[in-house]
């Protein structure tokens, strides 16, 4: 390929578009749009975004250090031009009509049409010439509720159909091209795959303590079909009594956006699972938007190599983007003792309301009940102070 030089003054950088929210002085709410954003993770994700000139979106955040940032896509692009291209300090931006909500952890003013938005704090800013760097935490993320099912590791943005800024105009987004890694592998290259990649949040595993295989022996995936026979085999050899369609159903959840299933793999092994439903369906918390760990078992062989904590460390991650707190439940026979000490451990408390047995409360002193496996007990665990 042969190659020409520009000069550093011309920028072609595609970038992605947010309506930026601010309150004005006497609480009446400003939008504008901003482009030169990024995101960052340390301790938490982190919004930055350069503001240049004198706007009253710049002067509104240094006086009180938070905003919103409402991602605008094709079908708010209407109001996003408006906001973009109207000075604050010049008119109210009430011209065209729309919704303002307010932030649930940032007092802040919202964009009901926004579909994905978040609230943020600004903790450093740095002044640049003319411009300001901002670097908001960001402390609550509001989601349209109809997006509440999607695997939040492979957000289809298709569905999202997010706006993308290519000076001077204005392009959707194209089809999926492929899944990461897919292409090192099409190239060719296969090589040990370590865990997860580092998740946009900043957090990824939590190192293993002494006596854990390697990181680098791991991988935790969502489960896909093959997994439901080499589970199936491999239980059944271990003497246990597992029918496939217990797999062939949670896959079809999975399908559904009901549920996420996590594969711990060892050695690229299939060596447990555990199952994230984004809804409680049974139990205490049916028909809430408590999030339930379901189903939760390492191999044997593969026991006390800190699969089963890493597990759950994934599935404890994923609840948590959905829900404050998490909840299962535990059986209370001995073949269950392993786990409830681990439940305990990691900071499950039962939820109070005592035994339950068949999917219903024990009534005490009447109901009689084997210890069998539905003889159970709920536990939750906060998962956000
Ligand atoms: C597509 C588009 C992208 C923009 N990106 C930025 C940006 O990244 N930084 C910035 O300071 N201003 C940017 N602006 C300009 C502000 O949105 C614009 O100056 C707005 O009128 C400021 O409103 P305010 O005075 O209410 O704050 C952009 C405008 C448009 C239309």
């Amino acid at each position: 390929m042969e190659h020409i030089d520009l000069q550093p003054g011309f920028v072609f950088s595609p970038q992605p578009m947010y309506m930026i929210g601010t309150n004005n002085e006497d609480g009446t709410p400003n939008f504008c749009i901003i482009t030169w954003i990024g995101f960052s993770a340390d301790n938490g994700p982190c919004l930055m975004m350069t503001i240049g000139g004198t706007k009253l979106t710049k002067t509104n955040i240094l006086r009180e250090k938070r905003f919103s940032a409402n991602m605008i896509t094709e079908d708010t692009l209407w109001l996003a031009d408006y906001f973009g291209t109207t000075r604050g300090e010049d008119r109210a931006k009430n011209v065209l009509p729309y919704t303002v909500l307010r932030g649930k952890m940032v007092d802040v003013p919202l964009i009901g049409e926004s579909h994905w938005i978040y609230e943020c704090e600004v903790i450093r800013h740095i002044p640049l010439g003319g411009a300001v760097r901002c670097r908001g935490a960001v402390r609550n993320i509001r989601i349209e509720r109809a997006f509440r099912e999607m695997d939040m590791d492979r957000i289809v943005l298709t569905r999202i159909r997010p706006a993308v800024y290519s000076p001077y105009r204005y392009y959707s987004v194209g089809e999926l091209l492929g899944e990461m890694g897919e292409w090192k592998t099409r190239c060719g290259v296969s090589e040990a795959v370590s865990s997860l990649p580092e998740k946009a949040d900043g957090m990824s595993f939590s190192p293993a303590p002494s006596g854990d295989a390697p990181a680098e022996d791991f991988r935790v995936r969502r489960m896909q079909p093959s997994d439901a026979r080499i589970f199936t085999e491999e239980e059944i050899a271990q003497g246990w009594y597992t029918d496939i369609s217990k797999f062939e159903g949670r896959l079809r959840d999975q399908e559904a956006g009901k549920c996420i299933s996590l594969v711990a793999e060892y050695r690229g092994r299939p060596a447990g699972y555990v199952h994230v439903y984004l809804r409680s369906t049974e139990g205490p918390y049916a028909g809430t938007d408590l999030p339930v760990i379901v189903d939760f078992a390492v191999l044997e062989k593969y026991r006390r190599m800190g699969i089963g904590r890493r597990l759950m460390d994934e599935a404890e991650r994923i609840a948590g983007r959905y829900a404050d707190a998490v909840c299962l439940a535990v059986g209370l026979h001995s073949g269950y003792g392993s786990a409830q000490r681990m439940y305990v451990k990691r900071g499950y408390i039962p939820d109070g309301t005592g035994i339950w047995y068949n999917g219903k409360p024990c009534i005490p002193y009447e109901t009689i009940c084997t210890a069998d496996d539905d003889m159970t007990l709920f536990m939750m665990k906060k998962l956000h102070s």
